[in-house]
Parts: C-alpha cells; sequence; structure tokens
C-alpha cells in the first residue's frame, strides 16, 4: 500500500505551496488516476513520491517504509517513467535496460522481460542502436520497458499516453491491467480523460495543489462524464 499522509510543498524561491495536503491511499492492484488543471501539482506530488523532491511535512509510506528511513528499500518497490524521456544518450537502449535492471539487482531474468517488453512496444531490433538515435516516443518506450523490467510494487507514470502511437498506448494499457491483476499498485497522472475514466477504478483530482475529489472514480465522477466533471469544476 502506498499511503500518502498530508504532504506540503513549496519550492525554493516561492512563496506558495505547490501542494498542500495532499493525502491519498493506494492499495496493491489500485489503477489509480490523477487528474487536474496545468499547474495544479500532479508532476510535485509524484516526484514526492519517487524520492527526486523532497516535502516539507506530512510523510509517504509505501508498504511501511519511508524514504527518510530506508531510503534504498523504499526505491527498489518502485519504478518511475517521468513526463520527459531524458536517457542517457551516448548509451544503446540495451545498455540502458542492462544498467537500470542491475542498479535493481536483477540477476539473468531480467533478458526475459527485456525480450517481452521491447518486442511487446515494437523496438527489439533498435536496442543495438544509441539512444541519441531514437525518436521521442521509442525513448519513452525505451524508459516505459525499463519500468516494467524489475517488478515494482508500485509502478508512477507522469502522463505516459502523451508521444505514444494507438498502439503503444493500448499496449501500454494492457501490460498496466496485467500488473495490476497481479497486485502492482499504478499510480499515474493524465490529460486524457476518456482513459482514466474507463481505466482507473480511483481517481484523485487536484487543484491549486490541494486534492478536491478522490476515491472511487463512480463516486467521483457521480452520473456524469469525468470531462463534464471536470468542465464543472474548473470552468470558472
Ligand atoms: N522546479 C520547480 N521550481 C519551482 N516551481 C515549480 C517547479 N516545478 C513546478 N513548480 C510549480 O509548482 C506548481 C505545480 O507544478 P506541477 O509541475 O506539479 O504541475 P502539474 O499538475 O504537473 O502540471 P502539468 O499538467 O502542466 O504537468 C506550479 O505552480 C509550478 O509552477
Ligand atoms: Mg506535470
Amino acid at each position: 500500500m502506498l499511503s500518502i499522509k498530508n504532504i506540503s510543498k513549496t519550492y525554493k524561491k516561492s512563496t506558495v505551496k505547490a501542494i498542500d495536503d495532499v493525502s491519498i491511499d493506494i492499495e496493491d492492484g489500485d489503477i489509480y488516476g490523477f487528474v487536474g488543471p496545468n499547474g495544479a501539482g500532479k508532476s510535485t506530488t509524484l516526484k514526492c513520491v519517487v524520492g527526486i523532491h523532497s516535502y516539507d511535512s506530512g510523510e509517504i509510506y509505501l508498504n511501511g517504509k519511508t524514504l527518510k528511513d530506508d531510503p534504498i528499500g523504499y526505491k527498489k518497490m518502485l519504478a518511475y517513467v517521468p513526463d520527459n524521456p531524458d536517457i542517457y544518450e551516448h548509451l544503446t537502449g540495451i545498455q540502458y535496460l542492462d544498467f537500470i535492471a542491475n542498479v535493481f539487482g536483477m540477476g539473468e531474468e531480467k533478458n526475459e522481460l527485456i525480450h517481452k517488453y521491447s518486442a511487446l512496444f515494437g523496438i527489439e531490433d533498435k536496442l543495438a542502436n544509441p539512444v541519441k538515435s531514437y525518436s521521442h516516443g521509442m525513448r519513452q518506450k525505451l524508459q516505459i520497458i525499463s519500468a516494467l523490467i524489475h517488478n515494482p510494487k508500485l509502478l508512477v507514470l507522469d502522463e505516459p499516453f502523451v508521444g505514444l502511437d494507438p498502439k503503444a498506448t493500448f499496449d501500454l494499457k494492457e501490460v498496466m491491467k496485467e500488473l495490476c491483476a497481479q497486485g502492482t499498485m499504478i499510480f499515474f497522472s493524465s490529460h486524457v480523460l476518456e482513459v482514466v475514466e474507463k481505466f482507473c477504478n480511483k481517481i484523485a483530482i487536484i487543484k491549486d495543489g490541494k486534492i478536491i475529489a478522490q476515491g472511487l472514480t463512480e463516486e467521483v465522477k457521480g452520473d456524469e462524464s469525468l470531462e463534464q466533471k471536470f468542465m464543472e469544476l474548473f470552468n470558472d
């Protein structure tokens, strides 16, 4: 379980809280969608969860561990796909995947997963090429594959569908479903409300750094579509 308890963060040189008293609980097997306007605090929250940013108050527990008490134990359980696929350009695709698998202490079992996911996303024949020769979408696929190959208990993705072609979008959704059926927690931000609505069993909506609605998707959106709900909340 991921338990985000009352976290707040103000960036250096800023006077406003980027996120303000955010609390979200994610249980094993949840596909948890995170929506809200540009600048609302989604990426900031995700970066706090994965340990890229510190937070000023509150605490985050991943299966009972915190980043402060057990940073390695905590980070070993998670994978993060950022909103920008910046990957070491001088490495080849396979060198990058090997590097990530080694960081996470994987043995030879990594090879099967690298094969499975790079074949699925259609870049297996490109793995010998340097990342600098990859298109934006190919880099994004490589980053997604690197997140999948070490069997994370928590998969955090920041706008994962931006830039992916329709087949890769479909395949990623299928993989996400497969993982959550095995008990993996998935927490992702997205502006694609149709996908979030159909796909996530739970959602949180954030506005100006504060969570304004959260829980089961059906309960949060009520009888409306998520898009209608969103327009009601933000069309002022
Ligand atoms: N590195 C930073 N330094 C200072 N302020 C930041 C930084 N990153 C984000 N912010 C500010 O924090 C607030 C939340 O930004 P964040 O990136 O979390 O929003 P978001 O919900 O991910 O938006 P988007 O949908 O555009 O990706 C915004 O006011 C933003 O200007
Ligand atoms: Mg963002």
